[in-house]
C-alpha cells in the first residue's frame, strides 16, 4: 500500500524547528516557532497553571470518559470569557460551545460543520495567513480563496482591497477572520473597520468564522475580544475557534473550544448536534486534563487574578521587545521606518524581506524565521536584540546593493 505514497516535505514551521535544533551555533536565534519565550528563552508553565493542576489532581476521582462536548463548566466559562458574561447571543440562548483539542481542533470541527451545512461554501482566508489555516480548513474538502489583507513590503493593512474582494463572495460563503494579533502580520482591524466589515457581511449574507488564538496577548482579555463581540452582536450566525495554548501556555495539553452561534435556539441546537457527531467521528472526545486546569483557573478568583498578572507579564515582555527591536533596527539600518514593529500586536510581525534574505539570515547568522519573513518577537531577548538588528541591516544592505548592480 505505501509504495503508492510519495514522501512529503515536512510542514514548513515544524521543519524549521528541526533545523534550528540541529544548528550547533551558540548565537542561534529562534524567531520561527510560535511559542512565547521569557527572558531566559524558556516557554514557562504559568504559576496559576501549576497551582490549578495540583487542585485538579487532588480532586480527581476517575479517569472515565467525559463527553464529546468536553467539560460543561469549561464550555460555560469559555463562552463568558470570549463573549462577556451578558452578551445578547448568550442571553438569547443562541450560543453552543464544545471543548476541542486546541484551536486547531476547533478550526477543523468548524470546517466540518460548514461542510455539513453548505458543502458548496467557499471559505475566504486572509492573504497572508497562518500556515496551518489552509491545511486545517482545506482538508475538510471546502473550497478556499484568499482575500487581500496585508502588504508586507509596505507594512500596510489592505482594508479597502479586502472589502472589495469580499464584496464579490457568494451568499453563504464563510470569511475566516483573525480576532486579534493577526498571525503572521500583527496588523489588526480597528473598531470602525470591524463595523464596516460587519455591514458588508450582513449585506452579502456571509458567515464569519473568527479565530481567537491570542486573547490577552494584544491589549487585554476584554479589548482583544471586542471585535468578536461586535461581530457576534450583529450577525445571526457566527463560528468562533478559541485556544488556551498561548494565553495559558497550555500548548501540549491541547485546550480550545468551538463556539457556534445560530440565528435561533432551534438552529443552534441543530448545529450543535452536528458538532457533537463530527467530534465523535474524528477523535470521539477532547483531552480533559488541560481543560480541567483552565476551568479551575477561570472559576477561582484568586487563580484568575494571578493568571491576569502573568498574562500581563507575557504581553508586556513582547511589547517591550517590539519597542527595543524597532530602536535597534533604526540605529543599525539608519532607516526611520520601523514604527510598524512597535505598533503591531501579538507575537508576530513580517519583516517584509524576500525569501533569499530570510535564507541568508539563517545560513550566515543562525537567525531562524519562516520563509515569509515572519518573526516571533518573543524569540528576541535583550541580549540578542542588537545582534539580530545588525544581521538584518547587513543583509538588507547587501540585498539593496545587489539590486542596484542588477
Ligand atoms: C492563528 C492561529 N490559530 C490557531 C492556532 C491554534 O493553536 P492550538 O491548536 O495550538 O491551540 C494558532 C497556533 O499557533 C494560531 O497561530
Amino acid at each position: 500500500m505505501f509504495q503508492l505514497l510519495n514522501r512529503l516535505n515536512p510542514d514548513p514551521i515544524l521543519g524549521l524547528m528541526s533545523k534550528f535544533r540541529a544548528d550547533p551555533s551558540a548565537t542561534k536565534v529562534d524567531l520561527g516557532v510560535g511559542v512565547f519565550r521569557d527572558l531566559s528563552g524558556n516557554t514557562p508553565i504559568l504559576d496559576c497553571v501549576r497551582r490549578a493542576e495540583q487542585t485538579v489532581l487532588a480532586g480527581q476521582a476517575t479517569k472515565s470518559y467525559v463527553s464529546a462536548a468536553g467539560r460543561e463548566e469549561f464550555n460555560v466559562a469559555v463562552e463568558a470569557l470570549v463573549l462577556g458574561a451578558s452578551h445578547p447571543a448568550r442571553a438569547g440562548r443562541r450560543t453552543r460551545t464544545v471543548q476541542a483539542p486546541g484551536g486547531c481542533g476547533a478550526l477543523r470541527v468548524g470546517a466540518e460543520l460548514i461542510r455539513a451545512a453548505v458543502p458548496t461554501a467557499t471559505v475566504h482566508v486572509s492573504d497572508p495567513t497562518w500556515g496551518n489555516h489552509m491545511p486545517l480548513l482545506g482538508s475538510s474538502g471546502l473550497r478556499l480563496e484568499r482575500y487581500p489583507y496585508y502588504d508586507a513590503t509596505n507594512h500596510e493593512l489592505q482594508f479597502e482591497a479586502m472589502l472589495e474582494r469580499l464584496d464579490t463572495a457568494q451568499a453563504g460563503d464563510v470569511v475566516l477572520l483573525h480576532a486579534c494579533c493577526h498571525n503572521p502580520s500583527g496588523a489588526d482591524l480597528a473598531a470602525p473597520q470591524w463595523q464596516s466589515l460587519i455591514e458588508l457581511l450582513q449585506r452579502r449574507r456571509l458567515v464569519p468564522f473568527l479565530d481567537l488564538a491570542y486573547q490577552g496577548f494584544g491589549d487585554d482579555l476584554e479589548s482583544d475580544a471586542a471585535g468578536v463581540r461586535q461581530v457576534a452582536e450583529q450577525l445571526p450566525e457566527v463560528l468562533i475557534a478559541t485556544s488556551f495554548s498561548k494565553n495559558l501556555g497550555l500548548y501540549r495539553e491541547r485546550v480550545g473550544a468551538l463556539i457556534v452561534i445560530g440565528e435561533t435556539e432551534a438552529r443552534a441546537d441543530a448545529a450543535y448536534s452536528h458538532v457533537l457527531q463530527i467530534a465523535r467521528s474524528i477523535y470521539s472526545m477532547p483531552p480533559d486534563h488541560g481543560a480541567a486546569i483552565a476551568a479551575c483557573i477561570l472559576a477561582d478568583p484568586g487563580l484568575r487574578d494571578s493568571w491576569l498578572a502573568e498574562l500581563a507579564v507575557m504581553r508586556n515582555r513582547i511589547k517591550a521587545m517590539r519597542t527595543l527591536f524597532a530602536q535597534h533596527l533604526r540605529a543599525s539600518t539608519g532607516d526611520a521606518s520601523y514604527g510598524f514593529i512597535e505598533n503591531q500586536r501579538g507575537m508576530f510581525s513580517l519583516l517584509g524581506a524576500p525569501a533569499t534574505v530570510v535564507e541568508r539570515l539563517r545560513e550566515r547568522h543562525h537567525i531562524y524565521m519562516t520563509s515569509d519573513s515572519r518573526m516571533n518577537l518573543a524569540g528576541i531577548m535583550p541580549h540578542n536584540v542588537e545582534y539580530v538588528a545588525a544581521a538584518i541591516a547587513a543583509e538588507r544592505n547587501e540585498a539593496t546593493a545587489t539590486a542596484m548592480i542588477a
